[in-house]
């Protein structure tokens, strides 16, 4: 057991070894020796052996031994009682200082950093070193002293990718038997929270700390960092097992009250602040969560309830933002990357909402002049960096739709290629059969017969196309049709259900062959053109099906399924794993950033009468779209990609092949793409898994484990917590395919659904978000228009000119990436690993992976073969490429939900 560590003492040699940890299963190897008139950690990793010098007896002072109780902090007391058998530590504290711009947070602590502290070390930072050893005679952990750090005005500087690091030397005084220094607690007295990068002892016992310390007046709890390294619960040091589990009791928090900036506490709510009832009754909006609107929780904030719902909570003012965990925060770059993409949106959308009136409802298309380098007529088209304030970076598409709308070759290509390649699924029975209830929703046989697709189909039969796996559908009858009366009673939104069939050709591509536009109480099919008429017919039905299509990408797979469903999981992991749990060292950089991006999706996007609601058709009723897919639809189990294809009939189990599957569209891009990393992810994620679990009972009896994976479930997804498709955790390979989908969902999934959005979505024209008008029935008053004039009422459907403009804007933001992303592949801190080669080793395999993985899409997008990916006009399948540099690039996948 790590805790029984036996004292060694070769008298008689220059070198006497004091303590050995060599027991700790081939973890790290510290040593402290004797020698000469030093004494020496010595680390014996596979690093090699290095000895640090520790000044013997320099002063007579010993380490006070009592631990410093909680409710007060203050009282540390630094013991000067003579011994000799004290030590010195050498300590290196390095502190970041910041230029926060953030006005709700208190100045910079490093302003304040020369005063020097007030009586009773008020006004200072106090540290004091916990060792992994109990004292026998308290059977507490064993103290050194408390030290205060000083701020030296000739400390060492370096600059930090979030500003500057300020290095300074402490000393600790320990007893010659202290043991390992096991945790660091700290104590801010200051009025100004500090950003505790690391601790380093003796250039030897590592401290990654990278977290706010807030004062003492307002968290009276002292800090706890504990060593860098990864411990299962039951592996910890005895003496750091109160530490460990108080910690996560602090970050549980007790359920009350409101958070405040500073606090550190993750606990669960539901979405009731997503409305603002008190502007009004147009501003409510409906709770999301419970049994009558299913959806995950939220991290809780706990603000005051609004006087018209005492059900609902109060938003913020403009002024400030939705609390997140202290440590959840983005750092400035980010924040100032987010305010200046906002900057640009906004001088983006002057011109276009100045013509929206002048343009009337054909204006649409004037988006042109609002792009770059396109119409040398444009009356803004003159160059540098005037251009570049006022006209938006020609999505990816673009260049391929500007003459044109949306072509049936793109249409079919964009399901598998395009913004949203997830909801394409193979037709098993023709017509597809709606399995809504028809006591509400009357007769639901589908208007789809065999004389609309048999002219499109090589000749075959409908059974032999069903059965060679030919049909392949867009079907979004079952999610729209509930809302469409509602949807449709809206100004200017209108959509139908609808269900998209396409073909396979010989070639690999999809080809479109009907549509089925179905309303509450009609339905109708429309056809590839034959004529002029139906030729604006088809156009019109694959707009509404574009229109459905963003959305359903939009509140479906990018909210709910990414978003929404991971924040619990993370919540859950700071809830109930510690930092030296080794499967939080390993998700830590998949969690970065997304407390606060979905805060802020609460605060702008999803908001009542917010982008999304003014974005897409549904309008108010949007995240009705998201609640019937949660109740209805989403299952964890399915969520990894082998699943995903598998349950959409895209894929068919085949252990010959690679990944285990084979896929019946061979060339699909973003799963062919997918299952090179998907691969990758769930090797790494096996022998690291493996590594730290050899069975079932380390898997059970890790109670940190089990809680966390229950709280996820119970109190994460309250709705589905009896579903029997769980998956279990009690196996090795439970835990790794758990892990494997969370990896894949915030990095991969995610980067494909959040950074294509611009490149692949943004151009209205060829992809509207929303419909403004249904197509005219021959008994319609607008029917003589659309004959007179079907382009024209074509353009009059789609979105505005300024709802054009707001869109890209709108993307151009969220599909940008920040200077300061962290990509998958790019760990940037392995210092938890140094003693373990095996995982160091899987990591730097996984990283090139990652490389290959990049030169493989490389060379798959210039396959002719690949018809989907490769030709002329067509757009390269780059979403999936690893890397990325800032800004929109349409690749990149970040290491977690960043944006
Ligand atoms: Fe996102």
């Amino acid at each position: 057991m790590f805790f029984s560590i036996p004292m060694i003492k070769m008298v008689g040699t220059k070198s006497t070894m004091l303590m050995d940890t060599s027991m700790l299963r081939n973890k790290l190897h510290l040593s402290l020796f004797q020698e000469h008139q030093y004494f020496c950690f010595s680390n014996s990793n596979s690093l090699g052996m290095s000895k640090i010098g520790l000044k013997k007896k320099v002063k007579p002072i010993a380490p006070t031994m009592a631990i410093l109780s909680e409710a007060e902090p203050m009282a540390l007391a630094i013991s000067e009682k003579p011994s000799s058998n004290t030590i010195q530590l050498m300590a290196v504290v390095t502190v970041r200082s910041v230029n926060n711009n953030n006005k709700a947070l208190p100045n910079n602590i490093l302003s304040i950093f020369n005063i020097p502290p007030k009586s009773n070390n008020k006004g200072a930072v106090t540290l004091q070193l916990v060792s992994t050893e109990l004292d026998p005679r308290s059977m507490d952990a064993k103290l050194s002293n408390g030290t205060v750090l000083k701020w030296p005005e000739d400390h060492k500087v370096e600059s930090g990718p979030y500003g500057n690091l300020n290095s300074y030397i402490v000393t600790f005084l320990v007893d010659s038997d202290f043991g390992v220094p096991g945790a660091v607690t700290v104590i801010n007295g200051y009025d100004s929270e500090f950003y505790l990068e690391s601790i380093d002892i003796e250039n030897n016992v590592h401290f990654s700390c990278k977290s706010w310390v807030q004062p003492n007046t307002l968290d009276p709890q002292k800090r706890t960092f504990f060593i860098n390294k990864a411990y299962l619960p039951y592996e910890t040091p005895i003496a750091l097992k109160t530490l460990r589990e108080k910690e996560l009791r602090q970050l549980r928090g007790d359920g009350k009250g409101q958070r405040i900036f500073s606090d550190r506490i993750y606990d669960y709510d539901v979405y009731n602040d997503l409305g603002d009832p008190d502007k009004g009754v147009e501003y409510a909006r409906p709770t999301l969560g419970g049994q009558l609107n299913p959806h995950p929780t939220r991290c809780r904030t706990g603000r005051r309830p609004t006087k018209t719902d005492k059900n609902a909570e109060s938003r913020t003012s403009k002024s400030e933002s939705i609390y997140v965990p202290r440590d959840e925060e983005w750092e400035d770059i980010k924040h100032e990357t987010v305010k200046q993409g906002k900057l640009k949106a906004l001088l983006r959308n002057i011109a276009p909402k100045f013509l929206d009136n002048r343009t009337g409802t054909e204006g649409v298309l004037e988006i042109n002049h609002f792009i770059k380098d396109l119409d040398s007529k444009s009356f803004l088209n003159v160059g540098g960096a005037v251009e570049d304030i006022f006209k938006f970076d020609p999505p990816k598409l673009y260049s391929r739709g500007k003459r044109n709308f949306l072509q049936d070759d793109e249409f079919g290509r964009q399901v598998l290629a395009g913004l949203n390649p997830l909801s394409i699924e193979r037709l098993t029975v023709f017509p597809p059969v709606s399995k809504l209830d028809p006591s509400i929703y009357g007769s639901l046989e589908s208007a789809l017969k065999e004389e609309h697709i048999i002219d499109h189909i090589d000749g075959m039969s409908v059974q032999q196309a069903l059965e060679e796996n030919k049909l392949f559908v867009l079907d979004y009858h079952d999610v729209y049709l509930p809302l469409l009366d509602q949807i449709n009673a809206l100004d200017e939104r209108k959509a139908y259900a609808t269900t998209t069939i396409f073909f396979l050709t010989k070639m690999g591509t999809l080809k479109p062959i009907a549509i089925e536009l179905a309303l509450p109480t009609s339905k109708k099919v429309v056809t590839p053109n034959v004529d002029t008429n139906s030729k604006w017919l088809w156009q019109l039905g694959k707009a509404h099906v574009c229109a459905n299509d963003s959305a359903v990408q939009t509140l479906i797979h990018h909210w709910l399924r990414i978003h929404a469903c991971m924040e619990p999981l993370i919540i859950a992991a700071h809830r109930h794993l510690s930092v030296m749990h080794p499967i939080f060292k390993l998700l830590h950089p998949h969690m970065r950033y997304t407390i606060r991006a979905n805060a802020v999706t609460r605060e702008t996007l999803i908001n009542a009468k917010g982008t999304t609601e003014s974005n897409y058709t549904p309008g108010r009723y949007s995240m009705q779209l998201t609640v019937s897919a949660y109740r209805d639809w989403w299952r964890f189990d399915m969520e990894s990609l082998p699943a995903d294809l598998i349950r959409r009939g895209i894929a068919v189990p085949d252990a010959s092949q690679p990944h285990g599957v084979r896929l019946l569209i061979e060339d699909y891009p973003y799963a062919a793409d997918g299952l090179l990393i998907w691969s990758s992810i769930e090797k790494l994620v096996k022998t690291y898994v493996n590594y730290y679990y050899k069975g079932v009972d380390e898997i059970s009896s890790d109670y940190e484990l089990q809680s966390w994976y229950k709280e996820f479930i119970n109190l994460g997804h309250p709705y589905h917590k009896n579903a029997s498709w769980w998956p279990k955790l009690e196996t090795p390979e439970d835990l790794i395919s758990i892990i494997a989908t969370v990896i894949w969902i915030v990095t991969a999934k995610h980067a494909m659904l959040n950074f294509g959005q611009y490149p692949y979505g943004a151009y209205v024209p060829f992809r509207p978000p929303l419909m403004r008008r249904l197509i005219p029935e021959k008994y319609d008053i607008d029917y003589s228009e659309f004959v007179m004039d079907p382009e024209s009422y074509f353009i009059s459907s789609l979105p505005s000119l300024f709802q054009a403009s707001k869109f890209m804007a709108l993307f151009s933001i969220g599909s940008a990436h920040s200077p300061d992303e962290e990509y998958v592949g790019d760990r940037k801190d392995m210092s938890s690993w140094l003693g373990e080669p095996e995982i160091i080793e899987a990591f730097n395999k996984f990283s090139m992976e990652m490389k290959n993985i990049e030169m493989e899409i490389k060379i798959r997008n210039i396959d002719p073969k690949l018809r989907n990916r490769c030709g002329v006009g067509i757009s390269p399948y780059e979403i999936l490429i690893p890397s990325s540099g800032p800004g929109v690039t349409g690749r990149g996948i970040p290491n977690s939900v960043t944006a």
